[in-house]
């Protein structure tokens, strides 16, 4: 099993790529599982829907995320390339406001069995006008995404903190979000290449 996953903000073009690269990973016959934070089985989705559309305060959003991931994780069901959209960066990212929050949330990081620690994360970096660009284009935001879309630099920092803080054997790789979906797309096939997760 080799674990990858997928971070960056909205309208970085993180659902096009995954969608791509499912694709890919058909017509090449590569065995695969594509899953989803929150969420990624029936139960852990209806609870996406309730943490999504709530408005908890965020030591609770930290929690109830690690608590829908753990509980993924404790049965989870895989085959060859596991593709997450989203993973434990994703907290990091968003939910992390102050020293405590990110001293918790890096704790409950470690608690993650060493096997689901991606080998490769793809993090599509943004800039803000391809942001807003994008934004005027596809319009409305679901109530979560919107709640965080004032807090584009600080979830980009901690996005850039992620590149540099070793966890495990990840490689983090930052990709320019504002290149064509051709492009970003080709970058992922040569870094799974590089890799060797796939040949
Ligand atoms: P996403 O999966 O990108 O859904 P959509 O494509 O429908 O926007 O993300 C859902 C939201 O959840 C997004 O705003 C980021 C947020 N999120 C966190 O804040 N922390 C987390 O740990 C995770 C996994 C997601």
């Amino acid at each position: 099993m080799h674990v990858i996953s997928f971070e960056g903000f909205e309208y970085s073009g993180k659902s096009t790529q995954i969608a791509l690269l499912k694709k890919f990973f058909i017509k090449k016959k590569i065995a695969s599982t594509f899953t989803r934070e929150p969420g990624g089985n029936k139960d852990l989705e209806k609870i996406r829907k309730i943490i999504l559309q709530s408005d908890f305060d965020n030591l609770s959003l930290i929690l109830f995320f690690f608590a829908s991931r753990f509980s993924l994780l404790s049965s989870f069901k895989s085959n060859g390339i596991v593709v997450f959209d989203r993973f434990f960066d994703s907290t990091y990212a968003y939910q992390n406001f102050t020293t405590r929050d990110k001293q918790l949330i890096l704790n409950l990081i470690k608690q993650i069995h060493k096997k689901y620690i991606p080998r490769l994360t793809f993090y599509f970096k943004m800039n803000r006008k391809t942001l807003l660009e994008r934004k005027n284009k596809r319009g409305a935001l679901n109530k979560f995404d919107k709640k965080y879309l004032g807090d584009f630099a600080r979830i980009q920092k901690n996005y850039n903190d992620l590149s540099k803080i070793k966890i495990g054997k990840r490689i983090f790789i930052t990709i320019d979000a504002s290149q064509s979906k051709e492009l970003i797309h080709e970058e992922i096939i040569r870094n799974l290449k590089k890799w060797k997760l796939i040949k």
